[in-house]
């Protein structure tokens, strides 16, 4: 039977009256004040041994999920089944293989990004499951190479944290409970499981917590401590991050999770703020930490039973927060949940899409008579059909990396398939060379009005190793010799058309360096509508709207940052991506923010309203931190005209430049509006900046601070294409 929502069961049985699905679904959720009542009350009805069941994993293997604890009957709480991850439900028979989240950040799209969390989340609901393990905002991406960046959403704490709520409240308002991982400095994939990361306290704030206070803010349920140890200490046995940073600073009510594993003493995670072992024992099924070992720890006197009951109520707070203790489906991984949620698949594959290069504007295309296509990533191959675990292959068109954040794809479009049946309406003839061999070039290319390449790049989780890249990726440059593929087309057609499928940023020099490459579209990660979403795209249906969310250099050096070998300590600080290559003024290839459309927009009319004065943040603490650091301090407007030929989206962003005395970076991210504009008309983009957009961490107050003096705003199309300026002088 095909899955229905609550809502839609609802709105057939009513016949005429549509109810609105949001409304339903909202109206289950509680506050948190509401659902640690109830958990109190199941509380006081739990005998010890229920305490333990409850924050104590089945053992791996054991139960349909990838994590589940065991039922307690008596207060009606289900064996909790949890699932990766960040982008849909892995191992789900029918389920849709939603885009990663470095392409929902391509999209710069709010609405599409909260949408896409919503549809992941009733298909969550759907199979029963209880928590999804995504979204991911660490890693963060200190590292270009780094093998999961993919999973999160880019190289910036700003667009990190507005991601991260937006999924997060998606998510939530469809009825499961969200978990934002990897808490906390686990930026590499190389030695996760044995380095240690330490970090200066002002980094840690404006950087690394900075997506965190977002998700807490948006009340996360659950949040994931990761592999690696922060400052010698294991990161969920760690006082520092998980009580101080995570549970007293920024007022987290939910529960804490231990990564797959990453939990190695009984007693001190407990009392440094752990509430949850998955998945209970090691993956041999041996070692079990909680369990009976906790319970010996509370009879000995190591642990305090206060601290188990305040484990197992913030678990049972977030079921009741969410809703999931009346009416909840049962668990069936087999069940069709798709919907018709592929919709936002396709939209967020093809507004990631970013133009990088369009010279003569040869795109759209102009209903050519032959157009050749090249490359083994135009066809769909293994990684497309599922034949690779965990999607742990590089052959044919890439949708997504590799690893425990993957689904299965329920279909394909792969991008020869799409164009070959886009091109009959046109009566365009399609010679297609699906190898990265040179060789089989010339026939298919020769004589064709374009030539479009197909390139990639891919990356992954650290378990699964994939042509010689243990997850993070070995170095920038395209895979399977994709330089000298393009070169080879190159050197026969005039009119070529690069499309880039990666994880993140790689070396265009080479590519740039031929003159008869006139296009360049970075295609990101576009998931199951990989050739549908290029399609829309390459033929002018819609005009291109991704920005990069991340730097692509001229040399991989640039970035200034590599993979440690041993223990990091961070010593970049806060300059990392955009951030660095501001400071060192060095020129990007393509830069932060950057993506081009088939259309022009012009800014006019910056006006800046409010008047912060300089101070530390008083209010109390709520989720997400001091309350005051979430007010509309000031707020800067811009008008934004489409001064081209056809309807385009403009992503209007707004860079904070602080006093000197701050020394912060020259330009930060702390504003982004997407705006849809019909040509020749013109739209308002308001920027609304909270108390923290304007502060900085002061180290030795301890707190959020908004310095003194003269700031700069800076408006415009990327972080280095600033259309308007305005100045603040803060008292
Ligand atoms: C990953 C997590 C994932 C977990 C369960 C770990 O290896 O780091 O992201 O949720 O496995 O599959």
């Amino acid at each position: 039977m095909r899955f229905q929502t609550l809502a839609a069961a609802l709105s057939a049985a009513s016949g005429a009256i549509a109810v609105p699905a949001d409304n339903i679904l909202e109206k289950r959720a509680l506050t948190w004040e509401a659902a640690y009542a109830k958990a109190n009350s199941a509380l006081a009805r739990l005998s010890s041994n229920d305490k333990i069941n409850i924050v104590t994993g089945v053992g791996w293997g054991k139960g349909a999920c990838v994590g589940n604890t065991p039922a307690i009957n008596s207060i009606g709480y289900p064996s909790l089944c949890l699932q990766d991850g960040p982008l849909g439900v892995r191992y789900a028979k029918s389920v849709n293989a939603f885009t990663p989240g470095i392409q929902a950040a391509s999209t710069w799209d709010r609405a599409l990004i909260r949408e896409r969390g919503k549809f992941m989340g009733e298909e969550t609901k759907g199979l029963g499951i209880h928590v999804l393990l995504g979204p991911v905002a660490g890693p963060l991406g200190k590292h270009a190479n780094g093998g999961r960046n993919w999973e999160g959403f880019g190289a910036d704490p700003y667009l990190q944290g507005i991601a991260m709520a937006e999924t997060i409240e998606g998510m939530q308002g469809a009825g499961i409970q969200a978990n934002a991982k990897h808490f906390i400095l686990n930026e590499q994939e190389l030695n996760r499981e044995t380095m240690s990361s330490t970090v200066d306290d002002r980094t840690m704030h404006e950087l690394y917590l900075w997506p965190f206070a977002d998700a807490v803010h948006a009340n996360v349920a659950s949040v994931m401590c990761s592999y690696n140890k922060i400052n010698g200490t294991w990161a969920c046995e760690n006082d520092g991050i998980l009580n101080k940073l995570l549970k007293q600073e920024l007022g987290f009510k939910g529960y804490v999770m231990t990564d797959w594993n990453a939990q190695h003493s009984t007693e001190q995670a407990a009392t440094s703020g752990l509430d949850m072992t998955m998945p209970g024992s090691d993956f041999n099924g041996g070692t079990v930490l909680w369990g009976s070992k906790l319970s010996q720890a509370i009879s000995s006197g190591r642990v305090q039973q206060s601290r188990v009951d305040d484990m197992a109520r913030r678990i049972l707070a977030a079921w009741y927060l969410v809703g999931q203790d009346s009416g909840y489906p049962g668990v069936n991984l087999n069940a069709n949940v798709q919907g018709s949620h592929k919709s936002n698949v396709r939209a967020v594959a093809r507004d990631g899409i970013v133009l990088l290069k369009n010279d003569g504007n040869i795109l759209p295309l102009k209903k050519p008579s032959k157009l050749g296509l090249v490359g083994s990533a135009a066809a769909v191959g293994q990684h497309g059909q599922n034949a690779c675990s965990d999607q742990g292959c590089n052959t044919g068109a890439l949708g997504m990396g590799w690893g425990s954040g993957t689904a299965s794809y329920p279909y394909f479009s792969a991008p020869a398939d799409a164009i070959r049946s886009r091109a009959q309406s046109d009566g365009t003839q399609v010679s297609v060379s699906s190898t990265d061999n040179t060789n089989g070039v010339s026939s298919a290319v020769n004589g064709a009005d374009a030539a479009i390449v197909f390139i990639t790049s891919d990356a992954g989780e650290g378990y699964i190793t994939v042509e010689g890249n243990a997850g993070d990726r070995n170095n920038l440059d395209p895979w399977h010799s994709g330089n000298d593929l393009v070169k080879a087309v190159a050197a026969i057609n005039k009119n070529v058309i690069v499309v880039v499928h990666s994880v993140g940023p790689i070396i265009l020099e080479t590519i740039l360096a031929q003159p008869n490459v006139k296009a360049i579209v970075w295609a990101g990660l576009p998931s199951q509508e990989n050739g549908n979403a290029l399609v829309d795209i390459l033929y002018g249906d819609t005009a291109p709207s991704g920005k990069l969310p991340y730097t692509i250099a001229k040399s991989a050096s640039d970035y200034g940052t590599s993979i440690s070998r041993g223990n990091d300590n961070f010593g970049e600080g806060l300059f990392i991506d955009y951030r660095h290559f501001d400071k060192a003024n060095i020129a990007p290839r393509y830069e932060f923010g950057f993506g081009l459309s088939y259309t022009n927009f012009t800014y006019s009319g910056i006006s800046v309203e409010g008047t912060p004065k300089s101070g530390a943040a008083t209010g109390s603490i709520i989720p997400g931190g001091r309350a005051d650091l979430w007010d509309t301090v000031a707020t800067v407007s811009v008008t934004v005209a489409n001064s081209g030929s056809v309807k385009g989206a403009e992503v209007a962003q707004l860079y904070v430049g602080y006093p000197a005395s701050a020394n912060a970076p020259p330009k930060q991210l702390r504003g982004f509006e997407k705006t849809a504009i019909a040509a020749g008309a013109k739209s308002t983009v308001s920027f609304e900046l909270r108390r923290r957009d304007v502060s900085v961490w002061d180290a030795t107050r301890q707190n959020w601070v908004i310095p003194a003096g003269e700031f700069t705003f800076y408006v415009g199309s990327s972080s280095r294409d600033v259309r308007q300026t305005a100045k603040l002088t803060v008292s």
